[in-house]
């Protein structure tokens, strides 16, 4: 039998197989859940979150408690990309407590206040106000 290759063959309950989990660990509690196929890199993840399967969050980040993100969300961290960029800097940003981020919403870099709500495929250009419900693309509120 052949295996896949896999950067982390995660022998903790709280993290599926087959998540490509990298760079520097900043804070990856127990308490957050992870599912499978996630990439993940310099984790920095808040307490009692649950990462659904195909998430994609780039250096930069910071998610908050009890977060939410739903299967296949993803987040960037630079607003204009380039090949050749030796000088790049994460951009990334936050996203605090209690956010739920519905599946396939994409995220560039912004912060996202306490307890708001992402739609499913939402597209966030800009912070998002705490307690406030974005949809669409771009985000608007509802
Ligand atoms: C945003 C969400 C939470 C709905 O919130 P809600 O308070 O029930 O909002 P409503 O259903 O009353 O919708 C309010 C308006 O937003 C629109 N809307 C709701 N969700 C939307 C979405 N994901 N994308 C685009 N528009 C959306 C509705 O059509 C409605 O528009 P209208 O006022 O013109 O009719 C929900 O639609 C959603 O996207 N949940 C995420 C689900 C998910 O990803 N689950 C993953 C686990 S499997």
């Amino acid at each position: 039998m052949i295996l896949k290759k896999v950067s982390m063959i995660c022998l903790k309950k709280n993290l599926a197989m087959q998540n490509n989990i990298w760079g520097e660990i900043i804070s990856l509690p127990s308490s957050t859940k992870i599912g499978a196929y996630c990439d993940i890199g310099d984790p920095n993840l808040g307490e009692n979150c649950k990462i659904q399967c195909h998430v994609s969050i780039p250096p930069g980040w910071k998610i908050g408690n009890r977060v939410f993100i739903g299967p296949g969300a993803r987040f960037a961290n630079d607003f204009h990309p380039k090949a050749d960029n030796s000088d790049f800097v994460p951009q990334g940003g936050v996203i605090e407590d209690d956010v739920m981020i519905g599946m396939g919403a994409l995220i560039l870099p912004c912060k996202i206040g306490k307890g708001a709500i992402i739609g499913a495929g939402a597209v966030v250009l800009k912070d998002v106000e705490a307690g406030t419900k974005v949809v669409g693309n771009p985000a608007r509120v509802v």
